[in-house]
């Protein structure tokens, strides 16, 4: 499928001439809402690390697993930054399911993710979609949407799957989460997601070089499993622990690879934000 001129789903601000990893995502997962530049990202990510496209499925079905556990343990509120263009299995999509009265934020800087949320989110009650930089905590805490949806006295699931490999460290995103984890009340929880290069090392650092010479201005930064041990610190993790995405609680086909490197590229977890004496 080529580009056309009449892309009436496109801010203006879009230049389409720049890759997006939240669009070049979008393409691994089938999903319509890419352009040229994207896809040429993303077919060359699976060429240089062979089952992209699965990783990127091995992921979403986690992040559905996640918010059914996190609403098995009583959770209805969600705020998920970095929620992307949507897709198959939007977390209010899984929440409603259980619970219709669980209430979802979705919040990302890209301007498509915002203005498809938008567009999915016209006949829903309960969710809202905020345009908002994860390194602006404060801009999402304290935003109109978060204070109509969310309340802070009861326990909120911080969703960041798939996101915040694409923050360098001198953002310091241990500094950030630990900001947004004072935020939040006890029973709290964290799930994220994160890529790593702890095996396929070179493959992951062809990937990484190609994304660097892509104009894309979101770049990847893989972490090894302690560095991303330490996103979690100031929560209890749950079993497994931080594991392979498909790792984490499989329950069916489309949850895990018989190939333990597929299932190891990024890691996954969850973690409960315990009072200061449990
Ligand atoms: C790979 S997608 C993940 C989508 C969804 N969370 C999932 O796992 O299926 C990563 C998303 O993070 C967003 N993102 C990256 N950096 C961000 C930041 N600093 N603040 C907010 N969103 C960000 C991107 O725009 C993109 O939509």
């Amino acid at each position: 499928m080529s580009d056309t001129p009449a892309r009436n789903w496109v801010p203006d601000e879009v230049d389409t001439s720049v890759p997006s990893m939240a669009r070049a995502y979008d393409f691994l997962l089938g999903g319509a809402h890419n352009f040229d530049v994207d896809r040429i990202v993303a077919e060359q990510a699976e060429k240089l690390m062979p089952g992209a496209a699965k990783i990127a499925r091995l992921n979403r079905a986690f992040l559905g697993r996640a918010v059914r556990f996190l609403l098995d343990q009583g959770v209805r509120q969600f705020l998920d930054i970095g929620s992307g263009i949507p897709t198959v299995g939007n977390v209010h999509d899984v929440a409603h399911q259980i619970a219709p009265e669980a209430r979802v934020l979705y919040v990302d800087k890209d301007p498509i993710a915002v203005a498809h949320s938008e567009l999915m989110l016209t006949a829903i009650d309960n969710a809202e979609v905020l345009r908002a930089d994860m390194r602006d905590p404060d801009s999402i805490l304290g935003s109109s949407q978060a204070r109509r949806l969310l309340n802070f006295d009861e326990p909120i699931a911080l969703l960041m799957v798939m996101m915040l490999h694409w923050l360098p460290d001198s953002d310091d995103p241990w500094a950030l989460i630990a900001h947004y984890r004072d935020a939040l009340p006890d029973g709290s929880y964290l799930a994220l997601s994160h890529v790593t290069a702890d095996q396929r090392q070179d493959q992951i650092a062809d990937a990484t070089d190609m994304i660097r010479e892509s104009r894309s201005t979101d770049q990847l930064t893989p972490r090894t499993h302690d560095q991303i041990v330490r996103l979690f610190d100031g929560f209890t993790i749950v079993d497994p622990g931080v594991v392979g995405c498909g790792l984490w609680h499989p329950q069916g086909p489309g949850d895990i690879s018989d190939n333990p490197e597929i299932n190891a590229h990024v890691y996954a977890g969850v973690a409960e934000k315990k009072p200061a004496s449990a």
